[in-house]
């Protein structure tokens, strides 16, 4: 028996759902019979979302209880898309999630889906690198990829970007956690680790954030002689992000704007972006049709879905 228990998330994860099904069915619609067309899945889960809500109260005339409901997550519905996707490949870190995607798989057995256990970025540097995705589309078989990057933190590599910058034939969508770099960068200069240098470098894809974001200054003396430093960070969220998006377009020739992921009331701590480095022009004006018109749809749910919530206390995503 698999357990496909995975509580992670709240609305804002069914809005993100919502958006990365909406591009799914323009996708496998709009290039399904031309193309061999893939779904691409490292960071899983389990295939559906557990959360526990609150039920009864004064209205329901009801004694107010918990209960746990079970919500497809990306892999159930990239399953169940139609039009379909001709070749769907989802990963996850965690045994217990590869064994319960396994099971969840085995409900679809006339699709070509498959399971890897392991590294998102391994999984996808190698995947990427085959010659069937680096080289150019040969007559006969022409393929393109829906990615979808979508971890807890900071997980994706820069590298792993790069490889499916190069392949040309990926639309990836990427939750970037604005909140997890934004916790990285200290206010003070002076208490950026070694650790969080390092992992601000991989999400950045360079080191040029330092002199980006802080107002260095030379070390001063007190009135003992000992030494002080006042360099503090002046870049704020919105200059963080921007910086980020810039980084990214260095990559890929298409980069969406982003549709904010608003966590309770803690707005745009989540950024989803569509990128693709597809060198064909009439390519990337699809793509840009397709993604706009989802951001636009989702954006406005975003901000309706936050201003409701003002007030309450920002979860983990
Ligand atoms: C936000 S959840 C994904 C939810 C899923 N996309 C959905 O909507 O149902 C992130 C998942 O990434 C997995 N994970 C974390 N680090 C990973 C890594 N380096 N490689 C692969 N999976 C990882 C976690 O075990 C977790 O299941």
């Amino acid at each position: 028996m698999s357990d496909s228990r995975h509580e992670f998330g709240g609305d804002w994860t069914e809005l993100k759902l919502e958006a990365i099904s909406a591009y799914s069915k323009f996708f496998t619609g709009a290039i399904g019979g031309k193309f061999d067309v893939w779904y691409v899945d490292p960071f899983a889960g389990t295939g559906e979302r557990t959360a526990k809500e609150e039920i009864g109260g004064i209205f329901d005339d009801a004694p107010i209880s918990t209960i746990e409901k079970q919500y497809p997550g990306s892999a159930a519905r990239a399953l169940a898309l139609t039009p379909p996707f001709h070749h769907l490949r989802f990963g996850d870190a965690k045994k217990r999630h590869v064994k319960a995607l396994q099971a969840l798989v085995e409900l679809y057995p006339d699709r070509d889906a498959q399971v890897l256990a392991g590294d998102a970025n391994e999984f996808i540097q190698n995947l990427f690198s085959q010659p069937e995705w680096r080289e150019r589309d040969r007559s006969g078989v022409r393929r393109r990829a829906l990615v979808f990057l979508d971890p807890y933190g900071m997980e994706v590599k820069w590298k792993t970007l790069q490889v499916l910058a190069a392949s040309q034939k990926a639309d990836v969508w990427f939750l970037a956690n604005l909140k997890a770099a934004v916790q990285q960068l200290c206010h003070k200069h002076e208490k950026l680790s070694e650790e969080k240098r390092n992992a601000l470098t991989e999400y950045f894809g360079t080191n040029q954030w330092e002199e980006r974001f802080y107002d260095i200054k030379q070390d001063e003396e007190d009135m003992f002689g000992s030494l002080f430093n006042r360099s503090q960070r002046q870049a704020n969220k919105q200059d963080i992000a921007e910086f980020h998006r810039e980084c990214l377009a260095g990559l890929f020739c298409y980069v969406s704007s982003p549709l904010p992921i608003a966590v309770g009331s803690t707005e745009d701590y989540f950024l989803l972006y569509c990128m693709s480095n597809n060198p064909t022009p009439a390519a990337t004006r699809l793509i840009d049709r397709g993604a706009s018109w989802v951001i636009q749809r989702y954006k406005q749910a975003s901000r309706h879905r936050s201003a409701l919530q003002e007030g309450v206390q920002s979860p983990s995503c």
